[in-house]
């Protein structure tokens, strides 16, 4: 593994870069403040724009640390942030990632996601060096596990009640991709 920190990165529609104190009221109006965004999220929605901020303010010094990967999701038409994507589990003895993300729900439905879980697991694979990249959601929330599938993620299985987020004890399905995967397209 090659820990690189958080490097820009660009696709058609989107630049991923680290975020900046300035984009709290971009994440506070866009998702952390919406309960349809977080429904099936482990943190609990933002109840006010000194919350948001008080998360951005605890993210920023993790910057320094090059295991650290915390991607703002800016929307090249409209230069708002509209989500954020982001490693909440790296593990170096198998260099492996597990992968988080949520956005704007006025922007849901139009491939947005997967065009940004695609261009962090490019990174991932390509620049970092890892070999597995995964990540589960709630069996209640399968508009999410079809973001994975077009990342060319595969299903692998079920946790059944393994995890707990806003909703309660939850089955996590998860999704993974490893390097060699990509050589078989
Ligand atoms: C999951 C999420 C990231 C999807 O991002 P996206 O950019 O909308 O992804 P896509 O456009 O590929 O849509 C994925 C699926 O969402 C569903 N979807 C699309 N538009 C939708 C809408 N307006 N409302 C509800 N669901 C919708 C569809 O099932 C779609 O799959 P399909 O293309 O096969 O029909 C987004 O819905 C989100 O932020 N949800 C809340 C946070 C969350 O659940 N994060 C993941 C935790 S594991």
């Amino acid at each position: 593994m090659k820990p690189q920190g958080t490097k820009r990165l660009e696709t058609d529609r989107l630049i991923l870069r680290r975020f900046v104190i300035e984009d709290a009221e971009d994440m506070y109006q866009n998702w952390t403040s919406d309960p349809e965004v977080t429904k099936y999220l482990t943190w609990p929605t933002h109840s006010s724009l000194d919350v948001t901020k008080a998360v951005l303010e605890d993210w920023l010094p993790k910057y320094e640390d090059d295991n650290y990967y915390n991607w703002a999701i800016e929307y090249k038409e409209t230069g708002k942030v509209i989500g954020s994507i982001s490693v909440v589990k790296l593990n170096d003895i198998v260099d492996s990632a597990d992968i988080g993300y949520c956005m704007s729900r006025a922007l849901w439905g139009n491939g947005i996601m997967p065009e940004a879980l695609t261009a962090v697991i490019n990174f991932l694979f390509d620049e970092v060096g890892l070999n597995r990249i995964a990540a589960y959601h709630d069996a209640n929330n399968p508009k999410s596990g079809r973001v994975m599938d077009k990342a060319g993620m595969r299903l692998e299985g079920v946790w059944r009640q393994a995890g707990k987020n806003n909703q309660g004890i939850c089955d996590e399905v998860w999704h993974s991709i490893i390097k060699s995967d990509r050589l078989k397209k």
